[in-house]
């Protein structure tokens, strides 16, 4: 038997007891004759004693033992003279009589400090020792409680578990696929599914009714904080349901996670139009934990003389709360953080709503304590608010207030990891104009249903058709999205065709659905959520890959493993890939 206890285990009613622990030296100490070894597992930390006086051998023996030395100890729980609060285990300590290594350790190139000196490519190298740390460990156990409780909550309602295929056919989510070439069809390619999409559809076709899956996905797409190019679903689609049954699912499912792995109870979640959320958050996952809400100000700011607000097609701004008393530097910080490529802002105009009530902006000698008023009243602000302005074309001027919101908030604490605000966005339009390609795409993807009040639209005015499209956002980050599907083969040709897809390659691409969709498809829906995302949300955090076990890095790799990696010519000719 290697262990009686975890090294998280004894506490102050064990003293006496005889026990037996295993586990890895995480620092040792030497002080007069004594030598002091924290041992730690999963579970905590436990002190160990060697007393020279009373065993030479096994003290010495003990004073040799490296940093994350494997070891097996049996020994006496005693009291501690000099109790720990900080640990679980720090009433006790044990006094060793018999120590076995169980392995070596080469000196390892990081602390396994919850603050380590090592650094993240470092850490990545060597992940099976960054997991050993315990920021990291936690989240892998957080993790895990959170797929639990998912598993759990949809099998308790009704939900199957099935596995679909990861070796398959393009199903395009927007994102480039990865492929697999087939050894036995020489020159053909299996796609690594970009989602379950079309085969969780394919199984409402086959009476499954209620689906859900914790499943890979895939995506040859750039990476960031919040995307890996292997991540994991919780993929879900239900049979005979509207979108409204949809919501009710899984607000119900996201609750019950705040509940269980957080402890915050919610009511009903709020929704908002993906039209109101790009008007007043210039963005389609708001962060609602905090106000500053846009307030557009073309009638009130356009022809005042003011040249540079005359010609643009929007003027917006927003209320930051208590900055009135930033300097001429800070605003002209602010000016240039604007300016930056990644923001690329022309500039900025601000106001200040002083506390006496009167205002001062860097374009007073165009805009009069009157007209001022009138862009506090619109933006919200108050005494002691510094109104921020904006102008541009419409969608980039959104796109850039909305990040100098979210910079604003961070600066000022708002943007709390404690604090949940869950949204729904819904009434997504179903296409989206792409100006790389000058098509319409599919906003969503192209099984998502039109509102059927809308088809009309779809030759004349493709853009403005809306779809029962919707995402579920979670302080300012998409955690889930889904749709109301098509499940007539005539409305998914003309789906398909509106998107560019020309018959013969609707058919070689998707032929199997709209054949399926002949055989008695029922009304169905569902939504993916991002459990990564989701877990890093709950968890307090927003880089994902903190919540992954073994990540990849920004260019994709995987540096512990080396991976992706050449393929040497014969295992290359086999898969008829050899450069000729
Ligand atoms: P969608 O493409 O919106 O929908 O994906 C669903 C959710 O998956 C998460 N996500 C990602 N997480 C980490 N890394 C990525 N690269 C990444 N890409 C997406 C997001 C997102 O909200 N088949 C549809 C769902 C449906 O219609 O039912 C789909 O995949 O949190």
């Amino acid at each position: 038997m290697y262990r009686s206890h975890s090294c998280g285990e004894l506490r102050a009613s064990n003293i006496n007891e005889t026990v037996r622990l295993s586990g890895w030296v995480h620092k040792s100490r030497n002080l007069g004759g004594m030598t002091f070894i924290d041992l730690r597992d999963r579970y905590g930390k436990t002190q160990l004693v060697f007393n020279e006086e009373v065993d030479k051998n096994l003290s010495e023996k003990a004073a040799k033992l490296g940093r994350e030395f494997v070891i097996q100890i049996e020994g006496k729980v005693a009291e501690r003279s000099s109790k720990n609060a900080e640990m679980l285990t720090g009433d006790v300590e044990i006094i060793v009589s018999k120590l076995i290594i169980l392995n070596a350790s080469l000196t390892p190139p990081f602390t396994m400090e919850d603050e380590s000196d090592g650094g993240e490519e470092l850490r990545m190298k060597y992940r099976y020792l960054d997991i050993r740390r315990t920021p990291v460990r936690e989240n892998l156990i957080f993790r895990h409680k959170v797929s639990m409780e998912v598993r759990k909550y949809l099998s308790d309602q009704g939900f199957i578990d099935v596995e679909t295929p990861y070796l398959i056919k393009s199903t395009p989510e927007g994102a480039r696929d990865f492929v697999v070439p087939s050894r036995m069809n020489e020159g053909q390619f299996y796609a690594l599914p970009q989602s379950p999409q079309t085969f969780k559809q394919l199984l409402m076709v086959g009476g499954m009714d209620k689906y859900f899956q914790i499943v890979k996905c895939f995506r040859d797409e750039d990476l960031r904080a919040d995307r890996q190019p292997e991540f994991t679903q919780i993929d879900c689609e239900m049979a005979f349901v509207e979108q409204e049954d949809i919501l009710n699912v899984f607000e119900g499912l996201t609750r019950h996670l705040l509940k269980e792995v957080k402890g915050v109870e919610f009511g009903d979640f709020p929704r908002m139009t993906f039209d109101d959320a790009m008007k007043f958050y210039g963005n389609d996952k708001p962060d609602i934990r905090f106000d500053m809400k846009f307030g557009e100000l073309n009638d009130l700011a356009k022809n005042k003389g003011f040249n540079v607000f005359d010609q643009q097609e929007l003027i917006v701004g927003i209320a930051v709360p208590g900055c009135a008393g930033y300097s001429r530097k800070d605003t002209d910080k602010l000016i240039d953080w604007v300016k930056r490529p990644q923001v690329g802002a022309s500039g900025l105009v601000w106001a200040k709503v002083n506390e006496d009530g009167t205002y001062k902006s860097s374009v007073d000698k165009f805009y009069n304590q009157e007209d001022l008023a009138a862009w506090a009243e619109r933006t919200n602000a108050k005494k002691g608010d510094l109104i921020l302005v904006m102008s541009g074309d419409t969608n980039k001027v959104r796109a850039q207030l909305s990040a100098l919101r979210m910079e604003m908030a961070e600066r000022l604490g708002l943007r709390k990891a404690d604090e949940f605000a869950p949204l729904w966005v819904i009434d997504f339009p179903l296409l989206e104009w792409d100006e790389d390609t000058n098509a319409y795409h599919a906003m969503h993807h192209p099984f998502t249903a039109p509102k059927p009040a809308d088809v009309h639209l779809l030759d004349t005015d493709p853009g403005k058709v809306k779809a029962n499209a919707y995402d579920l956002v979670m302080n300012g980050n998409e955690i889930g999205g889904g749709s109301i599907r098509i499940h007539d083969k005539t409305m998914q040709a003309t789906m398909l065709r509106h998107l560019g897809f020309s018959e013969t390659e609707a058919k070689a691409q998707f032929g199997f659905l709209m054949d399926a969709f002949e055989y008695g498809a029922p009304p169905h829906g569902g939504l993916a959520f991002g459990l990564d995302r989701l877990v890093s949300i709950l968890g307090g955090q927003e880089t994902i890959r903190d919540f992954i076990a073994f990540p990849k890095n920004n260019s994709g790799r995987d540096v512990m493993i080396d991976a992706p990696a050449p393929l040497d010519n014969a295992q290359l000719d086999e898969l008829g890939l050899k450069m000729k």
